[in-house]
């Protein structure tokens, strides 16, 4: 069975195919523009800015997958659909009359079904790359698969990725997830394959949007999370600006960042300008603080739901601090942690969900009305 996935929820156009054989997985072709240096001016990602980029890039990036792959195709016959397609795509400029000559010249390559992320992100970015996939699936004939976006970060650890290679990795049920992303923080039940019970979420900032605030206020570019890892590395460990580390001690699986960030805030103001050093320490005690309540909060998770595995996933999971202090404390359960090619957003992630979507009692009455929906919730 072989897939294209389609990821368009926030400022990475990203398309990919994936392909799986028995239980194991290969990655035909991926392929992603990142919008970073468009946004960077703006401090965060510009939803129109955004939308139009993607329907700019979805073109090349189709092309690009499809040579890749070098899948066989066959004739595509567009003539009956094209008034179909452009009344789709009418809102994306040239992108209809691009996308019928294209299917023209290259047919219909043989794949299976298309994958689309339909929510949670920012509705105008959805609904491109939703459209686009729907005029794929009306062109070629081919099942279209909507998907949420944070199961795609969850399943994105089935994939272990080797030297260019990869090997596919097996959850044991019941498993617990930590979701943390640039729009959420969230702990999630997983009694089986693909029941969620969302047990915890943040009550204010979402950890990634803790990191680029932060990344902000100590005067960092865009986006913040990478660089306040990077710099954290520096720390010489000789200031102590004791941060809180919130809720810690709740007696729920909930969360609270913005204290944290305000902590932050505060701290800068009164130091008045801060050397490297200090920014250093910041970013570190502040990594620390927030890793310290991820933490505590997913062994109890661990605990109550007496769970095989510990997944995490989202952009956040990239960071080197939360990945190590996981692995030092969950030594007795199988921890997976997403390759860091595959913890921020890509179009694989959404491919391998498709495929296990499939597996099991996948039933979407009309996929080709599905809708963005921007707070798409996982279930
Ligand atoms: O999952 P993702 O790519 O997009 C969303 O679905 O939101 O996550 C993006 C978030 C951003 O807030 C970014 O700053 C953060 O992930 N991030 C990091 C790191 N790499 C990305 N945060 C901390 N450390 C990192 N290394
Ligand atoms: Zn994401």
């Amino acid at each position: 069975m072989t897939i294209l996935a389609i990821e368009t929820s926030c400022d990475e156009t990203a398309l990919a195919i994936v392909k799986k054989e028995g239980e194991n997985y290969s990655v035909l072709a991926d392929a992603m523009l990142s919008q970073i240096k468009i946004h960077e001016e703006w401090g965060g990602v510009v939803p129109n800015l955004a939308k139009r980029e993607h329907a700019k890039n979805l073109l090349p990036l189709l092309k690009k997958v499809l040579e890749e792959s070098s899948l066989p195709a066959e004739k595509c016959d567009t003539s009956r659909k094209e008034k179909d397609i452009k009344e789709l795509l009418i809102r994306e400029g040239n992108l209809a009359d691009d996308l019928i000559k294209f299917v023209k010249e290259i047919g219909i390559p043989s794949i299976d079904a298309i994958a689309v992320t339909y929510g949670p992100g920012l509705e105008p970015t959805l609904w491109v790359g939703l459209n686009f996939a729907k005029a794929l699936s009306i062109l070629w004939n081919k099942k279209l698969i909507p998907i949420n976006h944070m199961e795609g970060h969850i399943l994105s650890v089935l994939l272990e990725h080797e030297e260019g290679n990869y090997k596919t990795r097996i959850i044991d049920y019941p498993a617990v997830a930590l979701l943390i992303s640039g729009g959420h923080t969230e702990l999630v039940h997983i009694k089986e394959p693909m029941s969620y019970e969302v047990i915890g979420r943040t009550r204010d900032d979402a950890v990634g949007e803790a990191f680029d605030k932060v990344a902000r206020i100590l005067k960092l570019p865009y986006p913040g999370g990478p660089e306040i890892s990077k710099l954290a590395k520096e720390a010489t460990k000789d200031n102590d600006f004791k941060l809180p580390s919130p809720m810690i001690n709740s007696d729920d699986f909930d969360f609270s960042f913005s204290g944290l960030k305000t902590s932050v805030l505060y701290k800068a103001k009164s130091l008045g300008d801060m050397t490297n050093e200090m920014k250093a320490d910041m970013a570190n005690q502040f990594e620390q603080a927030v890793t310290k309540v991820l933490l505590k909060k997913s062994l109890d998770a661990v605990e109550k739901f007496d769970a095989k595995t510990f997944i995490i996933g989202g952009g956040v999971s990239a960071n080197d601090t939360i990945r190590s202090a996981f692995k030092d404390s969950m030594k007795d359960i199988n921890l997976l942690l997403p390759d860091k090619t595959l913890s921020t957003d890509n179009a694989i992630m959404i491919g391998i969900t498709a495929h296990e979507r499939l597996k099991g009692e996948y039933k979407e009455e009309n996929p080709l009305e599905a809708e963005a929906r921007g707070n798409l919730a996982l279930k």
